[in-house]
């Protein structure tokens, strides 16, 4: 491909709570380091707070309410539907909290991203910081990943680790990991964007060269 100008990536940000991955975006998208434009902002519940910073930015703030629906395939549906109306080239889940029908995954193969808190393979589905703690480990973190049918097993792209401290609590370490977690996630969705990373035979491939290992930023101490 020659270098052009070419237009943002269109994306959807997919929420279930606070959004503070989301301001990351929108944040990175006023400083001009992440070409990209978010069409919508989509939670599975209604009044969370993501949905207010979306509003606040001027964006779409779209509620497809999970338990107002007869079931998770009329969920993918209306959300299959809603993606195709903002017509979105990349979909990104910043804290969305269900596992989408394979529909929708199979739609955005290579072109939908997560952000899960820990070093995946280790740790997925929830209470991450609760059982890297338990386990005595000595690093956490966080990843970006390609979605993939798989819950939380997708290729990894980039991840973000901590030193789990002496005296780290679950709520002290994850302050710290979601620090980082604002950190990767724009700069992974900025590679998406530029072309510079891309799923291909079920792996990543960075700079159209295959890699097999994620990139690692650790947390400066
Ligand atoms: C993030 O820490 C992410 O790793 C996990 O859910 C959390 C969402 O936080 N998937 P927020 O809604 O972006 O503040």
């Amino acid at each position: 491909m020659t270098e052009q100008q070419h237009e943002p990536l269109r994306i959807a940000v997919l929420v279930s709570g606070s959004g503070s991955n989301l301001q990351a975006i929108m944040d990175a998208i006023a400083a001009a380091t992440l070409d990209a434009r978010i069409t919508g902002v989509i939670s599975d519940r209604p009044a969370v707070q993501a949905l207010e910073r979306a509003t606040a930015a001027d964006i779409p703030a779209i509620t497809l309410d999970y338990r107002a629906m007869a079931d998770r395939h009329a969920f993918g549906e209306a959300l299959l539907s809603t993606l195709r109306q903002l017509e979105v080239q990349g979909v990104i889940l910043a804290g969305f909290m269900r596992i989408l029908p394979p529909a929708v995954v199979q739609g955005f193969h290579g072109r939908m991203l997560n952000v899960h808190p820990s070093l995946l393979p280790l740790y997925p589905g929830l209470h991450t910081y609760r059982r890297a703690l338990e386990a005595g480990d000595a690093w956490h973190g966080s990843t970006v990943h390609f979605v993939t049918e798989e819950l939380d097993a997708g290729p990894a792209i980039i991840q973000y680790r901590v030193r789990i401290r002496p005296g780290d609590s679950e709520d002290s370490l994850r302050q710290r990991v979601q620090r980082g977690e604002h950190l990767i996630y724009p700069l992974a969705i900025q590679w998406l964007a530029s072309g510079h990373i891309e799923l291909r035979d079920d792996g990543v491939w960075r700079a159209g060269q295959p890699a097999p290992t994620p990139e690692i930023i650790d947390e400066k101490e």
